[in-house]
């Protein structure tokens, strides 16, 4: 077992990394004072594979009840918190009760948000069972839900006990969804490691075999990433923004799909291409570089799920504006200027904005 600390004074917590190593969640659990209730929540194609271990690990505790919500972004909802809510109040949970989110980020989302809130905050344990939870969504407390103008809206800075990533998990996990998370490992990468750039780029047909060795030493070097960021910046004041790498694009993506044609880590992929592209436009990277990292990237090969208009493209640049990384009417950026070296940068550009998203269109058609 790995343990990687984020430090937060009182709100201080682990996250336990490794292969194998969700047999150890009694004895976290064991470590939480005044346990009543357990509240597991979920989605049925993660209960379907694990809903049954995860049990019996906890047959121990009498009062374990589990709730399933659809699979998908969409259950991310105010709609379905407080569905939830309802369940919870209707079995009479209080205030010791614990709430565990097993899946993938939309559920470890969803039920951190309901964490938060449910009787002003209970406790909360993540067990993420996607590459992109395991390494990203579980750290750092950001909870939430969407809005119908814009993702992740509504939400919280809520830490949990503590979060267990059993590598193991990722075993089952589609080529997609493994995708998804690379889409996470490759802006860790791009932000601040140059070694782990070289470590993907080197092993990129391994990887695709989700070769577990390396899986495990990817998911702890970017746990660690997040765990420092967060412990240095908890409530994204400064240094934590550069996270948001490809984020204001790839989310204004996701929100004119709905949420729906178009996955997040995907999403990011694309939005990091646009970035790179910004970058390289206004000279804070080398176009040599530039060229080099689009074309690391295009390797995952992502397609925008259709082709986008004119008008398509404004909508979307229109969607940024509510995404909450905007200063004074501006929207701010995180720029790259090298492999691993990152700056923060306002930009009014709309056009080059454009650009950058029809860019996308080009990278697509390439591929083709
Ligand atoms: N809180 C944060 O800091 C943060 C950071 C990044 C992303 N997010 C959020 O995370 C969400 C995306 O998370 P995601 O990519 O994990 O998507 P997801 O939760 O929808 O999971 C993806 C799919 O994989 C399935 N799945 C989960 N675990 C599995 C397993 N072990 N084997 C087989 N299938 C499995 C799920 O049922 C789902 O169909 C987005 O809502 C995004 O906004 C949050
Ligand atoms: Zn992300």
């Amino acid at each position: 077992v790995k343990t990687i600390r984020v430090n937060l004074k009182d709100r201080s917590y682990n996250i336990y990394t490794g292969t194998g190593i969700i047999n150890k969640l009694t004895d976290l659990l064991d470590t939480i004072q005044n346990l009543n209730q357990i509240a597991l929540i979920s989605t049925p194609p993660v209960a379907d594979l694990y809903l049954n271990t995860i049990l019996s690990l906890l047959n121990k505790y009498q009062n374990i009840k589990h709730y399933l919500v659809p699979d998908g972004e969409k259950s991310k909802s105010l709609k379905q918190a407080e569905e939830i809510y309802t369940w919870l109040i209707q079995n009479n949970f209080d205030r010791n009760s614990l709430i565990i989110g097993l899946g993938g980020g939309v559920v470890g989302d969803l039920s951190g948000f309901i964490a938060a809130t449910f009787l002003r905050g209970v406790r909360l344990v993540h067990i993420p069972t996607t590459l992109l939870a395991q390494l990203d969504s579980s750290i750092g407390g950001k909870v939430g839900v969407n809005h119908a103008l814009g993702k992740n809206l509504i939400g919280a800075f809520y830490q949990p006990q503590f979060v267990i990533s059993d590598v193991n998990f990722l075993q089952t996990l589609k080529d997609e969804e493994f995708i998804c998370g690379m889409g996470e490992v490759v802006k860790y990468a791009l932000i601040r490691d140059p070694e782990l750039y070289s470590l993907i780029d080197s092993n990129f047909d391994s990887l695709s075999k989700h070769n577990s060795e390396l899986m495990e030493k990817i998911v702890s070097i970017c746990a660690n990433h997040k765990a420092e960021i967060v412990s240095e910046d908890e409530l994204e004041r400064g240094i934590r923004a550069i996270l948001n790498f490809g984020h204001t694009f790839g989310h204004a993506l996701e929100s004119f799909y709905q949420y729906d044609k178009i996955k997040h880590g995907q999403a990011v992929l694309l939005g990091m291409i646009c970035a790179v592209f910004v970058s390289q436009k206004l000279d804070f990277i080398d176009s040599e570089i530039a060229s080099k990292i689009i074309a690391f990237i295009e390797k995952y090969n992502i397609h925008l799920p259709g082709k986008l208009s004119d008008s398509d493209v404004k909508k979307i640049v229109s969607l940024m504006q509510y995404d909450k990384k905007i200063k004074n009417g501006k929207l701010n950026f995180i720029l790259i200027r090298d492999i691993g070296k990152v700056i923060e940068h306002t930009s009014s550009d709309v056009d080059l904005i454009i650009e950058a998203f029809k860019k996308l269109k080009s990278a697509k058609s390439k591929l083709k």
